[in-house]
């Protein structure tokens, strides 16, 4: 729905994947949008541009000028008539090129005249993909608040396997559609968020730990980047990876390392979203050696209290900060989950229990009931944690404009 009426330059450029782009034309048009496409000399060798203009109905750009008649086809005007332009298949040489300004072909003129979001999904070789001068162009790319639509893991032309195959046009578009529908709401502002679990070091093989996937804590940073913020995720140690361009990620393993991070940075950040599974307890003595088994005798492990990351944010908390937490519960639910809201001064408290199946730990979706510091309460049924996450930053964007 949102696509519909979108003007959109599709950038095409020498990959194998090239294929895929016949398909994303179609899904663009087939939602409403109107496609310019503009192709890489290289990028004729992989699809035609007659397949592009019958699905497109236009003529595909490709030179500055048409050879026959010198029409003169202008970057500048793509520049100003497009809502978007998603360069898909992104190959390491055009990503080079555009991180560079290397205005060799329409492609990249068009893109250096781009007054619209960018959008750009890389194909190539797992080892092109790893390349420093790869990553280093790719974070130039994000750097200019380009929006890199990470490749997928699988099987390349080359018959290897790993990361370097383009996203499938479904994501891209969801990924769009996402971008459309929230706008930029939250542009301009700084948000932390933490996520995962934390590892409390007993010996240099074991932790004490708990099973958080860190999936609700990056459904939401995926969340606000996708409505323009600025993100910081602050993360225990997950088998997760970013995708937006605005995430910044700062992975750490233990209670104190996620205290130091967030208390280091909240007094920058408009917004606070604490989905970390905190360990309440650290091991008193780490011991060097590990733990020895005995066979008759109990172990028993002093344990002392981490510092509460939430609470002490609520103590520092200035004027037009919001803080929004966590809580896990199994009995009691609301009112374990509202003592916590109060004791740590927070804007509103996310509760989700172990008593409802999907909702909690490691699943996709999650079950949950906002709960605010005036006795209120908005209750919401079973959803994808990305839809959760966009629920929770509704509020969140309710409080800022208050
Ligand atoms: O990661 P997933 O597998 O997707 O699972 C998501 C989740 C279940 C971990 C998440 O939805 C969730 O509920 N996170 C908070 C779990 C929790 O530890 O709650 P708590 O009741 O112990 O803590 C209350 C709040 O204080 C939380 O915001 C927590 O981040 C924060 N806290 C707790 C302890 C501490 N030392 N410092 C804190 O900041």
């Amino acid at each position: 729905m949102s696509l519909k009426g979108k003007k959109i330059v599709l950038g095409i450029t020498g990959s194998i994947a090239a294929y895929k782009a016949a398909y994303l034309t179609r899904a663009l048009i087939r939602k409403g949008s109107e496609v310019q496409v503009v192709m890489t000399p290289a990028g004729k060798e992989f699809i035609t541009p007659v397949t592009l203009s019958a699905l497109t109905g236009k003529p595909v750009v490709s030179e500055f000028f048409t050879a026959n008649d010198g029409t003169w086809h202008s970057h500048v005007d793509l520049g100003l008539w497009a809502d978007a332009m998603i360069i898909a298949p992104a190959t390491a040489s055009t990503i080079g090129k555009m991180a560079n300004g290397i205005a060799d072909n329409m492609l990249i003129t068009t893109y250096l005249s781009m007054k619209a979001p960018v959008f750009i999904a890389p194909a190539m070789d797992l080892d092109m993909y790893a390349h420093p001068s790869t990553q280093r162009n790719i974070n130039t790319l994000k750097s200019f608040k380009n929006h890199i639509i990470e490749p997928a893991t699988g099987f390349l032309a080359s018959k290897l396997e790993g990361k370097g195959r383009m996203e499938e046009p479904d994501e891209i578009i969801k990924q769009l559609e996402i971008f459309f529908s929230k706008g930029d709401s939250l542009s301009k502002k700084k948000v932390l968020i933490t996520a995962g679990p934390t590892y409390e070091k007993l010996d240099p093989v074991r932790y004490i730990g708990n099973y958080s996937s860190g999936k609700m804590g990056f459904a939401l940073a995926e969340a606000c980047a996708s409505r323009g913020a600025d993100v910081v995720l602050i993360t225990g140690p997950v088998n997760l990876s970013v995708k937006h361009s605005s995430i910044q990620r700062i992975n750490v393993e233990s209670a104190d390392q996620m205290y130091q991070k967030v208390t280091g940075i909240f007094q920058d950040m408009d917004v606070a979203i604490l989905c970390a599974a905190v360990a309440d307890y650290k091991p008193v003595v780490f011991s060097k050696n590990k733990i020895k088994r005995k066979e008759k005798e109990p172990m028993l492990i002093e344990l002392t209290p981490n510092p509460d990351i939430a609470a002490t944010l609520g103590k520092i908390k200035k004027k037009g900060q919001i803080i929004a937490g966590f809580a896990l519960e199994t009995d009691n639910e609301e009112e374990n989950a509202s003592g916590k809201l109060k004791k740590k001064n927070l804007d509103f408290i996310v509760l989700n229990s172990m008593n409802d199946s999907g909702a909690g730990f490691k699943t996709d979706t999650n079950k949950i009931t906002i709960l605010f510091p005036d006795n209120s309460k908005k209750d919401f049924p079973l959803k994808s944690k990305t839809d959760v996450a966009n629920d929770i930053v509704d509020e969140i964007e309710q409080l800022l404009i208050q």
